[in-house]
């Protein structure tokens, strides 16, 4: 079984983008083949800036290899390193019809948010559905706001496929773990780099504090007891405590003279300790760069290899090739 995911090197990672779909991804390692990569053309449809581009795609590599992404179970590369996937893109496109596009939440929200929509960013979930279908993928762990996406990819999928009257392209299944499927941020709102509400994976320390201390909660005065449900403090402590720690934090809510202050810092102890482990993978690669490039390049070596077989077949099928 093949599962294939990738994520876009937009901006730094948060918590959300681990319980939504690295940790997942990492998991899945024990579960079949797991093709792995930074969605660095993606990127473009949302960064113009080059620099912050580069140590994007950098520091999302260093934060999934520290996050258990293992080059030796795994192939992981760069999109970009594998440049066969925009001539796939092009082959989707004429199996794709506006309207599908047209439909597209993120496509939408991004659009209502004020972005200037290009033709990139309009013909995004075609370039993620050659990302997935290039590689016969069957699994696509994702974030529930990318569920549209695969579904938009088993469309084309279908369309190509009839209309070449061949099962070529692989219908692939979206993965969603319903229990983190949408982690929410420091404003109660969806956890994205986009809203400016994220606790960031491996922040420093000063910036954690100041992350976590800026949750917004209500107004009940220090002496009253606190309501845990729709807390946002408590909520992400779910995603960090086991039980026994909630039922202790549950009691503290109920506690006259516990605050909001006290949680936060439960909170940010909880998520400190979580991510502890994987620190001194974090700095071994970020303070080894070509490590890191060598081992994406090695993974786009093999994605190649795979992707350059599979376009063969397709150019012979629509006709390229006389
Ligand atoms: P962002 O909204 O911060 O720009 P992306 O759209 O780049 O994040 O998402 C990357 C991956 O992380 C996707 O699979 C997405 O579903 C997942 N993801 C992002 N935000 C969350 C969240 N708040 N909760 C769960 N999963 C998320
Ligand atoms: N669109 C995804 C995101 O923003 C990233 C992505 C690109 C992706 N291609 C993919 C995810 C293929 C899964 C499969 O998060």
């Amino acid at each position: 079984m093949r599962i294939l995911s990738g994520i876009q090197p937009s901006g730094t990672l948060h918590i959300g983008n681990y319980f939504g779909m690295i940790k997942k991804m990492v998991e899945s390692q024990d579960d079949g083949e797991l093709f792995a990569f930074i969605a660095s053309y993606h990127a473009l449809t949302s960064l113009k800036d080059s620099e912050a581009l580069k140590s994007n795609i950098f520091e999302a590599a260093v934060n999934f290899l520290s996050l258990g992404l293992d080059p030796n179970k795994s192939t992981f590369w760069s999109q970009s390193d594998v440049p066969e996937v925009l001539e796939l893109y092009w082959l989707l496109s004429n199996h794709t019809s506006m309207g599908l596009l047209e439909r597209a939440h993120s496509y939408k929200d991004k659009v209502a948010k004020g972005i200037l929509a290009n033709h990139g960013l309009f013909s995004y979930p075609v370039l993620m559905a050659a990302d997935i279908l290039l590689y016969d993928s069957d699994i696509v762990p994702v974030g529930k706001d990318q569920v549209q996406h695969v579904e938009i990819t088993r469309d084309i999928a279908n369309t190509f496929n009839v209309t070449y009257n061949k099962e070529i392209l692989k219908l692939p299944v979206a993965k969603v773990d319903e229990v983190v499927a949408t982690v929410l941020g420091t404003d109660g709102a969806k956890m994205s780099k986009s809203y400016g509400n994220t606790i960031d994976l491996f922040a420093a320390p000063k910036k954690l504090k100041k992350q976590v201390m800026g949750i917004v909660t209500d107004s009940t005065p220090l002496e009253e007891p606190k309501d845990y449900t729709n807390c946002n403090v408590y909520n992400l402590c779910k995603l960090f405590m086991n039980e026994d720690e909630l039922r202790v934090l549950r009691d503290k809510y109920a506690t006259p003279n516990m605050g909001y202050g006290h949680f936060k810092l439960d909170l940010l102890e909880a998520i400190t300790k979580y991510f502890e482990p994987f620190q001194e993978k974090k700095d071994f690669y970020t303070q080894n760069p070509d490590i890191v490039k060598d081992i994406l390049s090695d993974g786009a070596k093999k994605a190649r290899i795979i992707a350059k077989a599979k376009l063969e077949i397709l150019r012979e099928i629509v006709g390229l090739k006389i």
